[in-house]
């Protein structure tokens, strides 16, 4: 697996690839791997010749009291994990190389980054934006994948492709939990023991959703309160917000009908998880 610290060095390595006739697969990442970036990883050397994984932690992405300087590293070992997975390269820059002196311009998708995590951390999905087209006019992937977990973000990378005419197909896979439903993500680390076991309120709160629906309830308010109050019976747990929402465009709905996404951020003590689950009604 080739460690490229400069967009020269991939940019050279894609391009041997092309002239190969080689497919180009391209997993952005900000490390800390776990199984939820291999199933990204994995898929895209199932559908591409060449799999290249961007190693990132963004500081555009984090507001001014998050948590950049804490964000999980460990370099060697995520190297291991991804060469054991099959990625042929490993992009790795530098600030001073995504973001050299003068930097000026930003991408930023308007719309459906005004709710869910677009609200509660401003500046987000400007900085996820900015980054992601940054990545894939580097890489140039034939394919880009990214995960449900993050089911904004998502949203928000398949409209700034569509937007801005951008050749990538945009894969998005389902999100990949622990056994006992917590989806994986690489914060689940900042967890003490009892946090953890207060966090699989997510899940089983989104679960109840899903049952609930299913049952025939259609009441978007009913629903959402009825997330809500699970997430607030656990005493660790402080909601962000609780969100049922249309899609695609995440618009407020009253009466569940087409497509639904059911949206959760909750803190335990200084660490914000997110969930969601999304259903054709
Ligand atoms: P990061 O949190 O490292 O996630 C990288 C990719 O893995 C994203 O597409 C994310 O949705 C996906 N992912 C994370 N947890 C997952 C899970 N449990 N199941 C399935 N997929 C999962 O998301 C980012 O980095 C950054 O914002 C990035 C897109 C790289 C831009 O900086």
């Amino acid at each position: 697996m080739l460690i490229c610290r400069t967009i020269a060095e991939i940019k050279d390595f894609v391009r041997t690839a092309r002239g190969a006739g080689q497919t180009v697969g391209l997993v952005p990442t900000m490390g800390y791997f776990h199984a939820g970036h291999l199933a990204l990883m994995e898929e895209a050397g199932k559908t591409c010749d060449v799999v290249v994984v961007s190693l990132y932690v963004n500081p555009m992405q984090f507001g001014p009291r998050e948590d950049l300087a804490q964000y999980p590293r460990d370099f060697e070992r995520d190297c291991a994990m991804a060469r054991e997975a099959g990625v042929d390269a490993i992009f790795v820059p530098t600030d001073e190389e995504m973001y050299p002196q003068g930097f000026a311009t930003y991408v930023e998708v308007t719309g459906l980054t005004d709710r869910l995590c677009g609200q509660s951390r401003p500046g987000h999905f400007r900085g996820v934006a900015t980054v992601v087209t940054k990545l894939l006019n580097i890489v140039t992937p034939d394919r880009a994948f990214f995960g449900r977990k993050d089911a904004q973000q998502a949203l928000v990378i398949q409209r700034l492709v569509k937007d801005l005419n951008m050749d990538q197909e945009v894969v998005i896979l389902p999100t990949v939990r622990e056994e006992d439903g917590l989806a994986m993500s690489s914060r689940n680390v900042y967890l003490t023991a009892e946090q953890r076991r207060d966090a699989l309120v997510l899940y089983r709160s989104l679960r109840a959703f899903r049952e609930t629906v299913q049952r025939g309830e259609r009441d978007a308010g009913k629903l959402r309160g009825m997330i809500y109050d699970l997430i607030a019976a656990v005493p660790g747990a402080r909601p962000d917000y609780v969100e049922v929402l249309g899609l695609p465009e995440l618009q407020p709905i009253e009466i569940l009908q087409g497509g639904v996404i059911a949206a959760v951020a909750v803190r335990f003590g200084n660490t914000r998880l997110i969930d969601n689950v999304i259903m054709e009604v």
